[in-house]
């Protein structure tokens, strides 16, 4: 997949060049390219934002800039989606990422200070949100949702690994354990450690189920309505 972002604050994404995604990225699952939106600002000085009208404090990304980005990388990208990071915008979750990874490409503009002028919502498809909170830019949005599709790619990680990671059936993920058996008397749970591969499965789903209950019981009835509404507990 390719993904294109769009930032004044290019030198922010290194997180990116690290771990899964760096090797993403190596092995060529994950194109990803930052452009600078001051590159596309007619302006002599760069700026890419002005000052809201109607007053107030604050200063807005202007469209000029964003729309010529956006142009500009549509003829590279071509046949991709075009996502504005904004506190506004529809919820990112598991479900979105899963659907976002099947595109053959995005583009993610951040936002920045007051946010955009409203006119880019015209050339975008999606307005996306990973929280409701304000952050100061769309950069670390942008980064989350690179992250958490790119490890949904065929190949970034093993299909087994990402089988039953949490939200998975509306479920969370079962409980986790690595050597020692034993640390300061924290134990780890006999079952893991029998070799009784269908007792350790049943058990691990019990698990599953028992801590969606407790820690989120919104999934947890939306996996009771999936299971034809009996209470697993
Ligand atoms: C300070 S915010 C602008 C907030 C805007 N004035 C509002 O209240 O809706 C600046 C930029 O950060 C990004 N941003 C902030 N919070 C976000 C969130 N929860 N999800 C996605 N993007 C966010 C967006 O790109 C936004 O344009």
């Amino acid at each position: 997949m390719r993904i294109d972002i769009i930032t004044i604050f290019p030198e922010i994404f290194s997180p990116l060049d690290v771990s899964i995604i760096k090797r993403a990225r190596d092995k060529g699952l994950l194109e990803l390219y930052l452009w600078n939106l001051r590159d596309f600002s007619k302006d002599k000085h760069k700026k890419v934002d002005d000052a809201p009208y109607g007053g107030g404090k604050g200063m807005v990304l202007a469209c000029e800039p964003i729309f010529l980005a956006v142009e500009e990388i549509k003829k590279h990208n071509t046949g991709s989606l075009t996502i504005l990071t904004s506190p506004q915008g529809e919820l990112f979750n598991q479900k979105m990422a899963k659907k976002l990874a099947k595109e053959k490409g995005l583009i993610i503009i951040c936002g920045h200070y007051e946010g955009v002028d409203e006119r880019v919502k015209t050339i975008v498809d999606y307005e996306i949100s990973i929280g409701d909170y304000v952050l100061t830019g769309g950069e670390l949005p942008a980064m989350v949702m690179v992250d958490c599709i790119t490890r949904l790619l065929p190949g970034v990680i093993p299909e087994e690994a990402k089988k039953y990671d949490s939200f998975f059936d509306c479920l969370l993920d079962w409980p986790c354990y690595t050597r020692p058996e034993n640390f300061r008397g924290l134990k780890v749970p006999e079952v893991l450690l029998s070799g009784n591969h269908e007792k350790i499965k049943q058990w691990r789903y019990k698990q599953a189920i028992e801590r969606t209950r407790q820690k989120r019981p919104d999934l947890y009835k939306l996996f009771v309505n999936k299971k034809g509404g009996q209470d697993a507990s």
